[in-house]
């Protein structure tokens, strides 16, 4: 009663457009700086991610305070090493993170350093993997198991981050990719230097099944980007008119130009890379491996999600050329078994499925079995759709690591934004302890 009305700048006269204008600038500026020196990365847009800062944080520091509304961090710890290694800030302590730079430099908050190399089906986020190896407080020094190490997210990551470890995997493919991984940071700028002509003639003698030369890297990197370029025309007619000498060409120096980054930004924060240990391989008999007994600190892995997808034949033209039996990996791929074998029955699921569940089983018990007293360890994994019926393997998995020993810690569900294949919308990180 009485009062006067006020206008949205406080006061009862009406505004010019300049003062809205200025006003409106101001505002603009107050909340785009952010009131904090340690800052969340841009690339934090689902409460998984908040989640997964806070996951961390806890092996990272020795007290931290989230601050979702300002989106900033207050923290007690040692800046220098939390700027190297976090996944999920943009600044710590004013200065930008090494996270930041991979960001900054290959325009993408996964495609770093060589995880780019080749798309393999099914391959995890480096920023998880990142994420879980602080959460876990890993460090030079400890050794960390991925027993279907796919393409070498794990192994790569952990190379990154300068921590030793051992992957898995029963494809050849993966194999390879994960050993280029590995050994392409370790060459040197000259390896890399071929002319358009070379990789022209490089490219006919691939195809004339000729292609040799000494540094098994090369030899390898070469026909990657080979294979990579004939999927690519086979898929698609988007490419004839560039033609297959170009699009090899050009995959050829995005790889270069990922070497390039990757040792500038080594030279930037002087980091050290490990190199992993590689091994084609079946999970299901890692017990064959006695040195591996209770040998690792920690375990990250993801196990092929029950598909009815062809994912061998994702890579044909690879095996047909290389001349790789298909049958005899599909015979130990998790989920693609069809042979008839009596086991445990979950009710009316199709057979496949149920040495899909078999074996996933038994590879969590070989996973207790590699880890140490104390080992943690993290399985991602996501529930797909079987004939119109959606299979309930995350819950499935935690019960088998519960039943194998696990101490279970959390669960995290981290949702696949924009993914096109409606049979899984999301996976789940499950992370427990072996405590004996
Ligand atoms: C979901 S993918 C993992 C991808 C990996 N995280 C990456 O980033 O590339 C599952 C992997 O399990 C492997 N695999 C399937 N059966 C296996 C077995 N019996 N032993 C070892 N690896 C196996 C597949 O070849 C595939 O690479």
């Amino acid at each position: 009663m009485g009062q006067v009305r006020l206008t949205m700048f406080g006061t009862d006269e009406f505004p010019t457009r300049e003062e809205i204008v200025e006003e409106y600038a101001k505002e603009f500026n107050r909340y785009v700086t952010p009131k904090g020196d340690t800052v969340f990365g841009f690339w934090m847009q689902t409460l998984a991610d908040l989640e997964l800062l806070d996951l961390e944080l806890q092996g990272l520091t020795e007290e931290y305070k989230i601050n979702p509304v300002e989106r900033t961090v207050d923290f007690k710890g040692d800046e220098d090493f939390i700027r190297l290694r976090v996944a999920h800030l943009e600044k710590v302590r004013v200065k930008t993170s090494l996270y930041t730079d991979f960001v900054d430099s290959y325009g993408d908050t996964n495609a770093y350093a060589f995880h780019n190399l080749y798309p393999y089906k099914g391959k995890f986020y480096p920023r998880v993997v990142r994420t879980l190896i602080n959460a876990f407080g890993l460090k030079s020094g400890d050794l960390i198991l991925d027993l279907f190490n796919g393409s070498g997210t794990t192994t790569h990551e952990a190379s990154l981050m300068g921590i030793k470890s051992v992957g898995i995997d029963i494809t050849p493919m993966g194999v390879v990719l994960s050993n280029l991984k590995n050994n392409l940071p370790f060459l040197s700028l000259e390896e890399l230097n071929f002319t358009n002509n070379e990789l022209v003639e490089i490219l006919q003698s691939i195809e004339k099944k000729e292609w040799k030369h000494q540094n098994d890297t090369i030899y390898n990197l070469m026909l990657t980007i080979y294979f990579d370029t004939m999927d690519a025309f086979e898929r698609t007619s988007r490419y004839d008119k560039k033609g297959k000498e170009r699009l090899f060409i050009e995959k050829f120096n995005y790889i270069k130009a990922c070497y390039q980054k990757l040792i500038e930004i080594k030279n930037k924060f002087g980091l050290e890379f490990e190199r992993a240990e590689i091994i084609e391989g079946d999970a299901l008999e890692l017990k064959k491996y006695e040195e591996y007994e209770s040998r690792f600190d920690a375990i990250i892995t993801s196990p092929p999600y029950y598909f009815s997808i062809d994912y061998v034949g994702k890579d044909k033209i690879a095996y047909e050329y290389l001349g790789v039996n298909m049958k005899k990996i599909e015979s130990k791929y998790l989920g693609m078994k069809n042979s008839i074998s009596h086991g445990r029955t979950y009710g009316n699921l199709p057979y496949k499925v149920i040495l899909y569940y078999r074996d996933l089983r038994k590879s969590i018990e070989n996973m207790y079995w590699a880890l140490k007293d104390g080992g943690k360890m993290a399985i991602i994994i996501g529930d797909s759709t079987v004939g119109g019926r959606k299979t309930p393997t995350t819950m499935i998995t935690k019960k088998f690591c519960e039943e194998v020993g696990f101490e279970f810690r959390k669960l995290i569900f981290n949702p696949l934004l924009g993914a096109r294949n409606r049979a899984i919308r999301g996976e789940s990180i499950i992370m427990g302890e072996k405590r004996m």
